[in-house]
């Protein structure tokens, strides 16, 4: 069983609001491959801006609620364009909104993805709005349900799909010289300073997510989705150009 998280940064322009890649989510859709496997993806422009601008990881203040009720709509949107790319390709997906079912701090409900898959169909979740019994509400990534459900469900392999090909030592959009790493295994010295705004804290905050996963004995890497065939490859178990996290 595999579980792939599809970024933001892959299928949406991160620096413009609601803006798709639609030829990405066709060719990754195109590349998934559906066979026990449970599908996340980020939220990229549909999300972060919003997010952002009115401080929705804060919490439910007197004067955001329209805007979490917006973002949760503006997900469900980008969400809709990846199940008909799935579903026009024979692939049956069906969607598990995390805001409609989970609160923070309660056990994630990993039971309802074992149940669709055990029938065949590809589940497919997103990082999204959540309840919190502490701050009214908040934003639960697309990376902290690909821990969720790894610790729950236990995947042969997790694969990250991002826009560059892998960790760095540092910022490889800042830094033309910057040195892919095959293997990170917490011992370096990283620096991931330079992104564009991420309410849930970039690719810093993947690794921490990653090393988590790997902590639980299962395989995990990182893989550039912009990159034909990549996705395909990693799914097959074949070698592909990456970062694989150690715990
Ligand atoms: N040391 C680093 N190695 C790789 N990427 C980095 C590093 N530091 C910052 N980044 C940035 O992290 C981004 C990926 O994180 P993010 O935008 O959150 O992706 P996703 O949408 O897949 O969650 C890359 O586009 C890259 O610019
Ligand atoms: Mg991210």
């Amino acid at each position: 069983m595999y579980i792939v998280k599809i970024g933001g940064s892959v299928i949406t322009e991160k620096s413009r609001y609601r803006k798709m890649r639609e030829n990405v989510i066709s060719r990754l859709a195109d590349e998934f491959i559906p066979e026990d496997s449970i599908l996340i993806h980020g939220a990229g422009s549909f999300g972060h801006y919003i997010a952002d601008k009115f401080n929705l990881n804060d919490g439910l203040g007197d004067s955001n609620r329209i805007e979490y009720a917006r973002v949760a709509l503006d997900l469900q949107e980008l969400n809709s364009a990846i199940i008909r790319a799935l579903i026009e390709r024979e692939k049956p997906a069906i969607t598990i909104p995390v805001h409609s079912f989970h609160m923070v701090g309660e056990e994630f409900p990993h039971r309802r993805f074992k149940d669709y898959m055990e029938r065949g169909i590809v589940p497919v979740t997103y990082g999204d709005v959540v309840l919190d019994p502490r701050k009214g509400m908040g934003i639960c990534s697309g990376d902290q349900i690909a821990f969720h459900l790894s610790k729950a469900l236990r995947p042969d392999k997790v694969i990250f799909v991002t826009d560059v090909d892998g960790i760095y030592d540092r910022n490889p959009k800042i830094y033309g010289d910057a040195k892919l790493l095959g293997e990170v295994s917490g011992k370096e010295k990283l620096n991931f300073s330079g992104t564009v705004p991420d309410v849930t804290g970039s690719m810093e905050g993947k690794l921490r997510v990653m090393r988590a996963i790997a902590k639980l004995g299962i395989e995990v890497m990182v893989i550039n989705g912009l990159v034909r065939g990549r996705l395909r490859r990693a799914m097959r178990g074949e070698d592909v150009k990456g970062t694989r996290v150690l715990a």
